[in-house]
């Protein structure tokens, strides 16, 4: 019988991992399925178990469950540790390991897919929430100049500048305070398209040659890549590179086989194109 695996959310059904991990494993020759499960916004543990139950061997967690994942394993990665998120469940026995392989996602997706070395960079990340804490870690073991943490509420940012103050000096404020300053990498994690809203950039941001990258994707342009465009930003990335590298990294965790993701990826580009 396949091994089986899922994703769980709410809302699920739109959720392009199922195709993902399908085109994974059979590029790969791995026998496995993989389906998208909606969980009650109450009853994620009471899924999980009865995934469990039914043979699961392991699962994806996606919005609003990557806390309560990250409660519910019973042995973290240490990237999952940091993040203080889960987003990717193993079923090992009586184990449920958390790991998060959402900052890995993106920072491959950057260097690699991009061809963009963060090394020496100055990186800008927009938004304090769970998103951007899940990729400050992995970001900073590539070494920028510097990275700045803005944030609507300042203090939300410099909170988490100071859970990450072992590994690397962070600046945080709210957007006013990078007045002045500019970046060579801005990355949008915050949630602000969802209700249509501009981010309150000062001009001069973008440094000459710089990237935007949304951690957000969808059908055309998004908010924040159309104003980057007005802005000045050289090149513009969405999170659809991102969520290919994060699937592929949890396949290597389940299978021990990394997939190649850039068949996946030209795919699902090819498919939303107008
Ligand atoms: P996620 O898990 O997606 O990060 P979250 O924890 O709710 O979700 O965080 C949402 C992020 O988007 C926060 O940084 C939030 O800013 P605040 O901490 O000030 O609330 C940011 N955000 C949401 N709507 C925004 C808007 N209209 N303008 C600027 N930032 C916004």
């Amino acid at each position: 019988m396949s091994d089986l695996y899922c994703v769980f959310g709410n809302p699920i059904a739109h959720s392009k991992s199922p195709a993902i991990h399908a085109a994974f494993a059979a590029t790969s020759g791995q026998d496995l399925i993989y389906e998208a499960r909606l969980a009650a916004v109450d009853g994620f543990p009471q899924a999980i178990s009865e995934f469990i139950a039914a043979g699961g061997k392991g699962a994806n967690v996606t919005v609003p469950f990557k806390e309560e994942a990250f409660r519910l394993a019973t042995r973290l990665s240490a990237r999952a540790a940091r993040a203080g998120a889960v987003n990717t469940l193993a079923f090992n026995g009586d184990e449920i390991v958390g790991d998060n392989t959402d900052g890995a996602g993106l920072v491959r997706d950057i260097t690699h897919n991009l061809g963009f070395s963060l090394a020496g960079k100055r990186v800008l990340l927009l938004g304090a929430g769970g998103a951007s804490r899940g990729v400050i870690a992995p970001l900073l073991a590539e070494k920028p100049a510097s990275l700045f943490i803005a944030n609507r509420s300042a203090d939300k940012a410099v909170f988490l500048a100071e859970a990450f103050s072992d590994i690397a000096t962070v600046d945080a404020g709210n957007f006013a305070k990078t007045a002045g300053k500019s970046f060579d990498l801005l990355i949008n994690a915050t949630s602000a398209s969802l209700s249509g809203e501009n981010l309150p950039l000062p001009p001069g941001v973008f440094a000459s040659g710089s990237l935007a990258y949304d951690m957000m994707y969808g059908k055309g342009e998004t908010p924040f890549l159309a104003q980057a465009r007005e802005q000045g930003a050289a090149r513009r990335a969405d999170g659809l590179g991102m969520l290919v590298e994060q699937a592929a990294e949890a396949f290597f965790i389940w299978r021990g086989v990394r997939p190649d993701t850039m068949p996946v990826l030209a795919e699902l580009r090819a498919k939303r194109a107008p």
